[in-house]
């Protein structure tokens, strides 16, 4: 079975592109490949945390991972900073990383404009990403398309290490969806959904309830055209809203344009919170139910030990090729 690894950093707020993006994939790939999610919660730090904050927000997250459909009978889920193989094998990426390509990152580059000075950390953050992936001999990383260039870098990484040090690291794959693999800020859709931005209707928040998802996509931009079609370029905003209503519903957005051919914006929106509200509820729901549950815990621990077991094998090898150690 192929293996599969990826993480959602506990910073609040996880939205409509998280789950479309990233944790939806998460549930179908389960079925049949050897999956392992994280919160990647040292990538948190690489902005400022209140830490009493970022303990609720890594419960958040996995309780969410569960919420959405993530089992942890056929998924290791597991906080990255219990396990210390991370920080063991981006230091040793590290070493083998360039300035010049983490400066070509655009990530860093949005995260650190006009700030005259950043974080290292936010300079070394695909490294340590690199290592989430390489720690566990993943072959598979289901992301949306923002961080495409970081799996980039991650193979690029993979295959140098291996050309000084044969067999060192499987070389993984990117997985990108189609649709729904770059979800689009509500107010802006120029700019992806995100959970910093500070216009609470910018995004649908997983935990919403049906009156702030109403509010959100009834004063979603759109255009004055009048006409449900699907054209990025010319009409970002309704296009936005067609994908998600498609990746929600299921209906392909050619039956989409169908069925509202002739009607309004204001119509379409109002289904669109329909199927949204119907979607998140359940999630919302199995959520309050996990959220403070030892159970959760349990499973965290239990998800730690068992990806420890994996790392340290990882770490083993590259050791032992790198001729670190006794
Ligand atoms: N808008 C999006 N559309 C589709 N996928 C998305 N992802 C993020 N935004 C979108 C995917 O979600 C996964 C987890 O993301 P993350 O928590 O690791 O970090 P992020 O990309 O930094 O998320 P945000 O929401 O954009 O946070 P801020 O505002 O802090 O920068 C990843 O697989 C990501 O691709």
């Amino acid at each position: 079975m192929k293996r599969v690894f990826s993480g959602v950093q506990p910073t609040g707020n996880i939205h409509l592109g998280n789950y479309l993006g990233a944790l939806k994939q998460f549930v179908e790939l389960q079925e049949d490949h050897e999956c392992i999610y994280c919160i990647v919660d040292m990538h948190a730090i690489t902005v400022p945390q209140d830490p009493k904050v970022l303990k609720e927000h890594i419960l958040d997250v996995a309780a969410l991972y569960l919420a959405v459909g993530v089992d942890p009978e056929k998924s290791i889920v597991f906080v990255q900073s219990d396990v210390p193989g991370h920080a063991e094998l981006s230091w040793i990426l590290t070493c083998n990383s360039y300035t010049g390509e983490l400066s070509r990152m655009t990530q860093f580059k949005d995260k650190s404009k006009n700030k005259e000075s950043a974080p290292a950390g936010l300079f070394t953050y695909p490294i340590l990403m690199a290592a989430d992936i390489l720690l566990y001999d993943t072959d598979v990383v289901p992301v949306g398309n923002d961080q495409k260039q970081h799996i980039e870098l991650c193979r690029d990484l993979a295959i140098r290490v291996n050309g000084k040090y044969p067999d060192t690291f499987v070389i993984p794959d990117g997985r990108f969806l189609k649709e729904g693999a770059r979800i689009m800020a509500l107010d802006d859709p120029s700019k992806k959904m995100s959970k910093s931005a500070e216009n609470i209707h910018s995004r649908i928040s997983l935990l919403d309830d049906p009156a702030k998802i109403k509010k959100s996509i009834m004063k979603a931009t759109t255009d004055s055209e009048g006409v449900i079609r699907f054209d990025t370029e010319n009409k970002p905003g309704i296009s936005n809203l067609l994908n998600i209503y498609s990746v929600l519903s299921g209906i392909s957005i050619a039956d989409l344009e169908k069925k509202y051919e002739g009607k309004g914006y204001g119509d379409f929106k109002k289904d669109l919170v329909e199927v949204t509200v119907k979607a998140l509820t359940p999630i919302r729901e199995r959520f309050e139910e996990i959220r403070n549950s030892e159970e959760l815990i349990r499973i965290l621990r239990e998800g730690a030990g068992k990806a420890d077991a994996i790392a340290k094998k990882t770490i083993e090898r590259v050791k032992g090729n790198f001729g670190l150690g006794l």
